[in-house]
């Protein structure tokens, strides 16, 4: 079928489609597959029980619930649930935050396509502008969503050795160029798919540079403080008026409800609202609805510190306590795990691609996510794209002991045999 450049350009088969897929593809077939691939969050017993009860309350308040589901919120999304994120981020952080301040997508995703299309792409100007990511590897679904081509621009990092098994990605500041063609500077911290999280100095030096250029800097926090706060640091959450900072309540258990938070000055937040009148009329309002509770009591940031980071933070020792054992006599490292929940494997001279040790994975029923995916922006060759690869330890203990078990296996026999 004949379609325009925008079909040509969103339609087509991306990374993150093809994941999606896999992913969906996988739940439909009979035999048992290992889902060691995208980014679901585990289903943690104390949060499902407290969503659960929380939607009790809900159901149980005639307004509200008819409210939520049966009315349209304004373009900005529940002004009820953004008093109570401001609320909570001024008295947790100091930070000078109101409901301006703050706007709601449809998933923290359509957030990254709104602002990375503002910023980047054809000027009026005549002057065409990219999103810089300072630190690849970086999150997979940023991949796709720019408009015109030649959207990202990316560096190599450099990689700190930490032991005989353990690495680490630091931003290459001295290489760091940011130059008039940079419309916004963009990270996610924690990082997906590695787990690092940028230290208070590396955060605030990129704060200061973008500042300097007059540029924003997002910073993708869907894995951060003070929720979901799958964070293995010590790492303090920074905002200023420069910084767009995007969160999401689906690392936390909730990605059926689709919803992101954005937090940035009041002109950024206007013209996200304006799009999502454009683009969805109105972000959904289940979401915030079932969270407004835990957000103004302040409830949401013990069940993040007291449950999900300390549930995050067992099963990431599990696995790499697995991966040490599995993988005893050949070359692998692991990037040393801050936060998110992936661990991030790179075998050295990999005899073949990561792709094709996808596939046999794949074969074998365990799916991870290649690691080529991860390096949006980066013209220049590099082996080690395709050495790399992703792997989710959110699952059961079960699943993921399989799957480690299965990739190591598949990985000694192509260092075997190619
Ligand atoms: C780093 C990062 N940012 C953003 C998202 C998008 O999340 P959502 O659209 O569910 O808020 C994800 C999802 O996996 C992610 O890993």
């Amino acid at each position: 079928m004949n379609v325009s450049r925008f079909g040509k350009k969103m339609a087509v088969q991306s990374g993150i489609g093809q994941l999606m897929d896999d992913l969906g593809a996988a739940r439909l077939q009979a035999q048992e597959v290992l889902m060691l691939g995208g980014g679901n969050p585990a289903h943690i017993p104390d949060v499902d029980q407290c969503l659960r009860r929380s939607m009790t309350t809900l159901l149980a308040d005639g307004n509200r619930f008819e409210h939520a589901v049966g009315s349209y919120d304004p373009p900005e999304g529940s002004a009820e649930f953004i008093e109570a994120v401001a609320h909570l981020l001024r008295n947790r952080f100091g930070w000078g935050i109101e409901r301006r301040n703050i706007a709601l997508t449809s998933g923290s995703q359509l957030a990254f396509f709104i602002l990375f299309n503002l910023f980047a792409g054809d000027y009026e100007d005549g002057t065409k502008k990219r999103i810089l990511f300072p630190l690849i590897p970086e999150y997979i679904g940023y991949c796709d969503v720019g408009l015109t081509c030649d959207f990202f621009t990316a560096q190599r990092p450099k990689i700190e050795f930490i032991d005989e098994h353990t690495f680490k990605y630091h931003i290459d500041f001295d290489r760091l160029a940011i130059g008039a063609d940079i419309g916004a500077i963009c990270v996610s911290r924690p990082t997906n798919p590695t787990g690092n999280v940028l230290t208070n100095a590396e955060l605030k030096r990129l704060s200061d540079l973008a500042l300097s250029k007059g540029i924003p800097l997002i910073v993708d926090n869907a894995y951060g403080m003070p929720f979901p706060n799958i964070v293995f640091t010590e790492a303090e959450p920074r905002w200023n008026e420069n910084t767009i900072l995007c969160m999401s309540l689906s690392k936390l258990g909730l990605p059926g409800v689709r919803t992101g938070i954005v937090i940035a000055r009041p002109q950024v937040i206007e013209m996200i609202a304006r799009v999502n009148a454009v683009m969805s009329l109105a972000p959904g309002g289940v979401g915030p609805a079932l969270l407004t509770d835990l957000v103004r009591s302040g409830r949401i940031i013990d069940l993040a510190h007291d449950v999900v980071q300390p549930f995050y933070r067992r099963k990431m020792q599990e696995a790499v306590r697995q991966i040490h054992d599995c993988l005893t006599g050949i070359d692998y490292r692991i990037h040393q795990p801050e936060g998110a929940f992936f661990v991030w494997l790179w075998f050295p001279n990999l005899p073949i691609t990561s792709q094709q040790l996808y596939e046999r994975l794949k074969q074998r029923h365990v799916l991870v996510v290649p690691g080529q995916y991860f390096f949006p922006g980066l013209t220049e060759p590099w082996s080690h794209t395709n050495e790399c690869l992703r792997v989710n330890y959110a699952q059961d203990h079960q699943v993921v002991f399989a799957g480690i078990q299965i990739i190591a296996d598949e990985v000694k026999r192509a260092y075997a045999c190619g």
